[in-house]
């Protein structure tokens, strides 16, 4: 979704601006653009396309700031065409009059107010809700406020979600920023302020940073920032310190930031398990866990909600907490969850998982289930994000900034949250066998090691991988735990290669997807050695039958497997709980390969956008 930079310090701000959209780039964007102050006037470079096209608009060595008493200001934006195509008249900066504003998000009554705002003879270009609202702010000003009282009220007429950063000619020393249903942060510096729509845009130049709330709004000046909220209030903020560092976010010498999480899953893993297990291996320590034994022995049924690769996590999870806290589950797309009036209460646990905390959808289902009373828990990314804060506790994935548009190490992180929740429940309410526990907690604890091994076939998977970029439907086919990973799979091709994958439990094959079978489908099978193992060998056999291609996943030394399938990847055989886990690398580097072999743009691909940060 869009992205949001903005300056105030002693600096030009051209570069900082743009180095800011880079790191935000992991968003999805399909324009940018930069608005400066230059001898007091706004000047403002805007394209269609990549940051590459904004660059060489920003060599233009006509187009620089300059400071009126050692302060310049700036912002820069990332769009994520919602109201208009991607075009360089739609792009922000929208200029209106003597300001200039970015915007992240979605204003709702937009329509209404554009004609409110021609008939009072304001001209419009562009197509975006976003202009109407550095129209409104404008129209605001022309009356004779100040550019703070102006963004004030122009606020209280948007209805919809809204991040704003403002900058003005008659005001130049100031920028304003808003904060309303999307994410917006204030880096905190010497001599200099920022803000942005995430934490990676800023982390070259402070480790400082104020998290807003919704409805709040700030005044942002090179030495000081006032935060306010909608009502005029002044609301004291603490500045909180991260520990990320920019080489968090670099590509580390990868082709691709995709492949490089890939390859960071053990050290996700290592990360989200270490000081949560005890030294004989017996117990686990979830100190975020805030409820009780007694809370615990009292939930009624655990709704688990989330979006995309975080909603298969969350079917795993059903799984996992269905098997060993015995405590029924039930599990929703949060899009679904939110509008069909859910029957939780206050006897119910919602689990929301999502990577980066700020999912409008998975937020808006914690809302919801919170309104309704039930208690609620996050597994989630990004500590301060709206989700950690909204939700009674978060239990961390230390998987480390995740920037490929496709989700990797969250999703093996969250996994892993989901079995070290599933055992502690189990154990705590006594209904898990220690001894069993124990098996799961050594298999978890060698679990890093294990996905190494995995990554060591890379080699194997892609040359395996990239016979098949040019066909046109994939299958993958999975039953019991399998089978959400059978989706994931699907879903990593789709997002990443723009190929017709699909993702299928196994044994509803013969109720559609058998009719896509032939001799030029590749077919995915998920086949390790578990209870269904028998089941999907016959699901095998009629995908044979049909003469589809089948590439089976399984555990190591499965010569029957093996003999049965084209193409064989194996992985070590471990407990059932964490075989999702080691299934999940080999579909993650099949589309990788895949998406390489056809030059599509793996990090970034079109459309997606890491954080969906609008409904
Ligand atoms: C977007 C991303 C996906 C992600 C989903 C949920 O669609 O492209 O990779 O799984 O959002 O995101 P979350 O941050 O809530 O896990």
């Amino acid at each position: 979704m869009c992205g949001i930079v903005g300056y105030v310090g002693n600096r030009d701000p051209k570069f900082i601006l743009y180095e800011g959209l880079k790191k935000l780039e992991y968003r999805g964007y399909d324009s940018a653009g930069i608005a400066l102050l230059q001898e007091g006037e706004i000047r403002i470079k805007r394209c269609e396309g990549k940051l590459d096209q904004l660059k060489a608009a920003l060599e233009d060595p006509h187009f620089y700031g300059t400071p009126l008493d050692e302060t310049y200001v700036g912002i820069g934006h990332t769009r994520w065409a919602t109201h208009g195509r991607p075009s360089e008249k739609n792009a922000h900066p929208h200029q209106a009059g003597s300001i200039a504003l970015v915007h992240n998000g979605i204003i709702e009554n937009y329509s209404e107010l554009r004609q409110a705002l021609e008939k009072k003879g304001h001209v419009l270009h562009s197509d975006t809700d976003s202009e109407v609202v550095a129209v409104c702010i404008f129209d605001f000003i022309s009356q004779g406020h100040s550019l703070e009282r102006s963004v004030f009220l122009a606020v209280q007429e948007l209805l919809g979600s809204f991040s704003l950063g403002v900058i003005s000619q008659k005001d130049p020393q100031t920028l304003i920023a808003v904060r309303n249903g999307t994410p917006l942060i204030l880096g905190v510096g010497v001599q200099e302020n920022f803000i942005a729509s995430d934490v990676p845009a800023l982390l070259p130049y402070t480790k400082n940073f104020i998290y807003l709330e919704d409805e709040e709004m700030v005044i942002v000046q090179k030495n000081r920032c006032v935060v306010k909220n909608f009502k005029g209030k002044e609301i004291q903020k603490q500045i909180k310190k991260i520990n990320w560092t920019p080489e968090m976010i670099d590509k580390g010498g990868y082709q691709h930031y995709m492949l490089k999480e890939i390859h960071e899953q053990p050290q996700a893993i290592i990360q989200t398990i270490q000081d949560r297990v005890s030294k004989d291996r017996d117990t686990l320590y979830l100190k975020d866990l805030t409820l009780s034994e007694n809370d615990l022995r009292k939930i009624r049924k655990i709704f688990l909600v989330a979006c995309g690769t975080a909603y298969y996590a969350s079917m795993e999870g059903k799984y996992l907490l269905e098997k060993m806290t015995k405590i029924p589950c039930e599990v929703d797309v949060a899009s679904e969850f939110r509008y069909r009036d859910p029957l939780i209460g206050k006897e119910d646990l919602l689990i929301v998982t999502s990577q980066s905390g700020e999912t409008a959808d998975t937020l808006a289902a914690l809302r919801e289930a919170k309104k309704r009373g039930a208690r609620t828990l996050a597994i989630c990314n990004v500590k301060e994000s709206s989700i950690d804060r909204e939700a009674d506790s978060t239990i961390y994935t230390y998987a480390g900034p995740e920037i490929g548009v496709a989700s990797t190490k969250a999703f093996t992180a969250q996994l892993t949250v989901f079995n070290l929740l599933a055992i502690h429940i189990g154990l705590v309410l006594g209904r898990l066998p220690k001894e069993k526990a124990k098996v799961y907690i050594q298999d978890l604890v060698r679990l890093p090691i294990t996905v190494e091994e995995v990554l060591k076939q890379e080699k194997e998977i892609q040359k395996i991988a990239q016979k098949f970029y040019r066909k046109k439907t994939f299958l993958y086919l999975g039953r019991g735990t399998s089978y959400p990973i059978a989706l994931e799979g699907a879903l990593k091709l789709k997002e990443i290669s723009y190929m017709n994958a699909e993702g299928y439990a196994a044994g509803e094959m013969k109720h559609g997807p058998i009719a896509l079978v032939d001799e030029d489908t590749p077919v995915i099978i998920l086949a390790p050695k578990d209870e269904h193992y028998d089941k999907v060998i016959s699901n095998l056999e009629e995908i044979k039958a049909r003469e589809g291609i089948v590439i089976a996943i399984g555990c190591e030394g499965d010569t029957k497997l093996s003999k049965l399938s084209d193409y064989f990847i194996s992985v070590p055989q471990r407990s059932e709980n964490v075989m999702p886990i080691l299934l999940t690398i080999p579909v993650q580097l099949i589309a990788y390969t895949i998406a390489l072999k056809k030059g599509t743009d793996i990090d970034q691909p079109r459309n997606l956008a890491k954080s969906v940060t609008v409904e």
